[in-house]
């Protein structure tokens, strides 16, 4: 079955602590997995960035519903592609808090976020791409 990949860039509404962030991933990890979502989510000082891989109408349903959480706010699309294969395949959702240094991967991650935020290449990619490009390594 073909999918695809979207990609949003939004801001949290208030400060998310530990709790607050595993509650979201809790129900993701949940509905996700009913629906053949998979993804990761990405937090790092007020800003989710957040991979949303499946079936194009499931994907998009998902995030409708996403972005109407008033956890969040200013929710952008920065990429929403067919994809052949997905990039996170163990995960129904995961998340990884930048605010938390110890995060694999994090200098790369943080720089995706700030070009995302600033609407920056890294190199001659956009965001979106490099960040998918991170985890097919
Ligand atoms: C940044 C962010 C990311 C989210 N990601 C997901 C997700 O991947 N899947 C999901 O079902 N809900 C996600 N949610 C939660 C939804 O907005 C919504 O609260 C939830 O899907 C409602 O689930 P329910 O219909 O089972 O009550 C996210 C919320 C936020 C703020």
């Amino acid at each position: 079955m073909s999918i695809n990949q979207l990609v949003y860039l939004s801001q949290s509404t208030r400060k998310m602590s530990a709790e607050d962030l595993n509650e979201i991933l809790r129900v993701a990890k949940e509905n996700n997995q009913r629906l053949d979502v998979t993804g990761s989510l990405f937090y790092n000082g007020g800003w989710f960035l957040q991979v949303l891989e499946g079936p194009l109408d499931k994907i998009n349903a998902l995030y409708k519903k996403i972005e109407r959480d008033p956890r969040h706010k200013n929710s952008r699309i920065l990429y929403n592609e067919p994809a052949k294969f997905r990039t996170f395949t163990r995960w129904s959702m995961n998340m990884t808090n930048l605010d938390d240094r110890q995060a694999d991967k994090y200098a790369q991650l943080v720089e995706v976020i700030d070009a995302a935020k600033t609407d920056r290449k890294i190199g001659a990619m956009s965001p979106a791409v490099s960040l998918l490009k991170i985890f097919k390594e």
